[in-house]
């Protein structure tokens, strides 16, 4: 069985099989990492190129690390370093660097759509590794696996993403996976920081952040975007930490074996205390670690890994 789409843009054009598939391929990579030898021959002679246009640590090193652990070649490039600082159009810039021959192309960027854009001109499978405000998939993907690993299920969770989800993408995308997959999703904010449209979203939305962590299987945190304007979207950062913040007072109101979840990079002691962060019940450290095996996965699987029944 392989994947139903060349590339994975989003998590909508993922179906819920494909879904499960890349989580069972990612589940089976991460035994590879935990060998003394953390490296497989699976993609060797296969080309990885990484084109990142934003800041990324989490994305971009798991990207890398996954091309390198499966022995494929990687050639790493950002949008400072490339020939765009000259004038050439992203267009031009991938369809010279297709010409080059790589199995797949991974790309960041900060404008929604880019990677579409591209998967319509090249002729190799395009990952997006974020776009915008408007998908994140392979974090949804990590965020689902290490579900999916900490509570051995998805279906009939209760997931709350608190923070600002109309800038999201891994809201955007988190959404959309949770709710493939079986769970509900509560979402929680300040009216300014949900987006238009919530009502077609088959969520429930309350301005509570309390609320919403009572009851929640799994509580995801999101960050406050400085870079993308977020200061004008509430009074003050002090108000926002107590209003919709992450600490153990509130942690309290959770049940006894709630997971906590942050895609990183955290704003200790804004939307989360750094008590909660480093607490008990944190899975971050974990979405990093499965972000490895979930890229792993994928490039496994664009390039035409299947599993046969059985193995
Ligand atoms: N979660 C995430 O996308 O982190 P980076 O921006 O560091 O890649």
């Amino acid at each position: 069985m392989g994947l139903s789409t060349r590339d994975v843009l989003d998590i909508a054009s993922l179906s819920g099989e494909d879904i499960s598939l890349i989580l069972e391929t990612a589940r089976r990579m991460k035994e590879i990492f935990r060998r003394p030898v953390k490296k497989v021959p699976t993609l060797r002679g296969k080309t990885v190129v990484s084109f990142f246009h934003e800041p990324s640590t989490r994305t971009r090193v798991s990207f890398d690390l996954a091309a390198k652990r499966l022995s494929a070649d990687l050639v790493s490039l950002s949008a400072s370093t490339s020939s765009m600082v000259k004038g050439e159009t992203l267009v031009d810039t991938v369809r010279n660097i297709e010409q080059m021959v790589p199995d797949v192309i991974v790309i960041r960027h900060s404008s929604a759509g880019v990677p579409h854009m591209l998967a319509r001109h090249v002729s190799v499978p395009v990952i997006n590794a974020g776009d915008g405000m408007h998908a994140h998939p392979s974090q949804a993907l990590l965020d689902m696996m290490t579900v999916l690993e900490k509570k051995g299920r998805i279906d009939g969770l209760r997931l709350a993403i608190i923070g600002d989800i109309a800038r999201s993408r891994v809201a955007r995308s988190d959404i959309e996976g949770f709710l493939k997959m079986g769970a509900s999703v509560v979402l929680a904010a300040p009216p300014t920081m949900i987006p238009a449209g919530v009502e077609s979203f088959g969520v429930d939305v309350t301005y509570d952040a309390d609320k919403a962590v009572s009851g929640a299987d799994v509580i995801m945190m999101l960050r406050i975007q400085k870079e993308r304007a977020a200061s004008f979207l509430f009074p003050s950062v002090r108000e926002y930490a107590l209003r919709y913040g992450l600490n153990a007072e509130r942690l309290k109101l959770a049940k006894k074996d709630v997971a906590i979840m942050h895609p990183g990079p955290i704003n200790r002691g804004v939307e989360i205390a750094p008590d909660v962060a480093d607490g008990k019940h944190s899975i971050i450290l974990d979405q990093v670690e499965n972000g490895v095996a979930v890229r792993m996965a994928l490039f496994y699987l664009v390039m035409g890994g299947q599993w046969n029944a059985g193995d």
